[in-house]
């Protein structure tokens, strides 16, 4: 028990191909094509990516979130204010995103700046969402060392009886960031190893492509 030799575990790629030519100017136009692309056969969560954020003792630490809009101005995901993630971004703000899509044997890797989105845009998402998860953005003190399940029931519970009587609102302590992307990196497995990368990366205001070696 304890161990598992998977050496053996490996695939041939080969699917598609990518180059400079064939990407589009935008980098966000090119993960809009890849993103359809990948709805149409990845199955549920294709808007699942890890958010890698700085930790004070410089490690870095990853954890999945969803993507919720992306724009020309960033990439939105919601959260707890309070959580680990987010206080990591106070102290640093600056995360990258990375998406795997398994069915298309692709890759996106996306990096820059972290901004709270305004109350406005979380307030609308908020909304937008089921009650059941409006009121547990309400009862998780998300990140926290807890005793029990019962005591996340009993925080729901209250949250259910207070809102019975008051209107409901957003938390203050929940709402969205925006990463503001300066590079994004377009992975295609390709066969024998010789997959294509090609990264994007901002320069005096313009996306600038490089093909990467994989
Ligand atoms: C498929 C999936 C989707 C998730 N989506 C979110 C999300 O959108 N927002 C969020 O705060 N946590 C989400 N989580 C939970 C996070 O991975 C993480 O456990 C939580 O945010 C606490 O992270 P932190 O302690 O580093 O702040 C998701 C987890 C999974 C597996």
């Amino acid at each position: 028990m304890g161990e598992g030799n998977i050496q053996g575990i490996r695939k041939d790629y080969g699917v598609e191909e990518l180059s400079k030519t064939s990407v589009l100017d935008s980098p966000i136009d090119q993960f809009e094509l890849w993103f359809k692309d990948a709805m149409k056969s990845e199955g549920s969560e294709v808007n699942a990516c890890v958010l890698s954020t700085l930790a004070e003792d410089n490690c870095p630490e990853g954890r999945v979130v969803l993507l919720k809009f992306f724009a020309e101005d960033g990439f939105t995901f919601y959260t707890n204010y309070e959580s680990k993630k987010a206080q990591q971004l106070a102290k640093h703000p600056f995360a990258s995103m990375t998406f795997y899509w398994r069915t298309r044997e692709r890759q996106i890797r996306l990096k820059g700046r972290v901004e709270k989105v305004s109350a406005e845009v979380s307030d609308a998402y908020y909304f937008e969402r089921p009650e059941g998860s409006q009121l547990g953005a309400w009862a998780s003190p998300q990140s926290q060392e807890i005793p029990d399940r019962a005591f996340l029931k009993k925080r729901v519970e209250n949250v259910k009886q207070r809102f019975e009587t008051e209107e409901l609102k957003r938390p203050d302590f929940w709402g969205g960031y925006i990463l503001i992307p300066t590079e994004v990196e377009f992975w295609q497995g390709r066969p024998s190893r010789l997959h294509d990368r090609i990264v994007y990366s901002l320069v005096d205001g313009q996306w600038v492509t490089k093909r990467l070696a994989p």
